[in-house]
């Protein structure tokens, strides 16, 4: 059977994919950064699908671990770079630390698994790499933000590197959700509770579209008809109309509220 790795592996998007592979009878390697909780999701997913679930306790925005990561990455059939997190202030009311913690995380910890895993799988002739990216990274939509930033770079690279990744036989995807629910928001502390039940979908839905798109050879996907359909909006707004639809639409970034 296929092994996977998935970073983010306990809570949200990343414990959906978990889920769906474990019960596919996948073999999982699993990383997040608490270690007890990474040890009772791991025991949990081999106990319930009967398949073996390593866990790798490792904070990916430290280069030592992330280097220990790639090691194993370099190992596995399907990588699945999930791990992520959100600011809640705007970027000039962050410290210096917090912008390059989230750079480390959302962008270089993908850039490293990727590099270790890619040449890997290209070598066996086959293989698989989701990036979990989002619909924030198709137009500047959080003005003062840099989150949409790094997914925007999330998004190329993998389009980016899919086309010759695939003469090898390795299929890579960016997967670009709207609004889920998980334990995202709440951890930045940006608070949701104004955002309609409609614009929020659940993390098992998006892995299972994740995994069926990632069969049909996609190199984007966007789950749902909604948030196709607001991607396909998105992307059809003219270039000089965001910094005016930006700065209408969330006062909130800019100001850094929170200061
Ligand atoms: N939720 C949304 O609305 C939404 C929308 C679009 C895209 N996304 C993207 O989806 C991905 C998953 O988000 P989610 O909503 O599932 O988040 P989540 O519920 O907050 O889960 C985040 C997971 O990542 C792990 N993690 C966080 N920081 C880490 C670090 N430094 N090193 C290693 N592991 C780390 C967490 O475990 P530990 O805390 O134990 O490390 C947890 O397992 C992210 O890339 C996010 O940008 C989310």
């Amino acid at each position: 059977m296929a092994t996977a790795l998935i970073t983010g592996a306990t809570a949200g998007i990343g414990a959906a994919f978990a889920r769906l592979l474990a019960a596919r009878g996948n073999d999982l390697i699993v990383v997040s950064r608490d270690e007890k909780r990474l040890t009772a999701t791991a025991a949990e997913l081999a106990e319930a699908h009967g398949v073996d679930v390593r866990p790798v306790a490792a904070d990916l925005t430290d280069d030592a671990d992330c280097a220990t990561v790639a090691t194993h990455a370099a190992e596995v059939d399907l990588l699945v770079n999930n791990a992520g997190m959100a600011l809640r202030k705007g970027f000039t009311y962050n410290d210096l630390s917090d912008e390059e913690r989230i750079l480390n995380l959302n962008v270089r910890s993908v850039l490293r698994l990727t590099h270790a895993a890619l040449p890997a799988m290209a070598g066996r002739g086959r293989g698989a790499i989701v990036n979990v990216s989002s619909v924030a990274g198709f137009a500047p939509t959080s003005p003062n933000s840099t989150y949409g930033a790094g997914k925007a770079w999330v998004t190329n690279f993998s389009q980016s590197l899919a086309p010759v990744a695939r003469e090898d036989g390795v299929r890579v995807m960016a997967l670009c959700p709207g609004f889920v629910r998980t334990e995202f928001h709440e951890r930045a502390g940006i608070d949701m509770s104004g955002t309609p039940g409609w614009m929020l979908m659940d993390a098992d839905f998006v892995a299972e579209t994740a995994m069926r798109d990632l069969l049909r050879g996609k190199t984007v996907s966007v789950p749902s008809f909604t948030y196709k359909l607001i991607v396909s909006g998105i992307r059809h707004i003219p270039l000089n109309w965001w910094p005016t639809l930006a700065t209408q639409g969330s006062k909130v970034m800019r100001r850094g509220y929170s200061r």
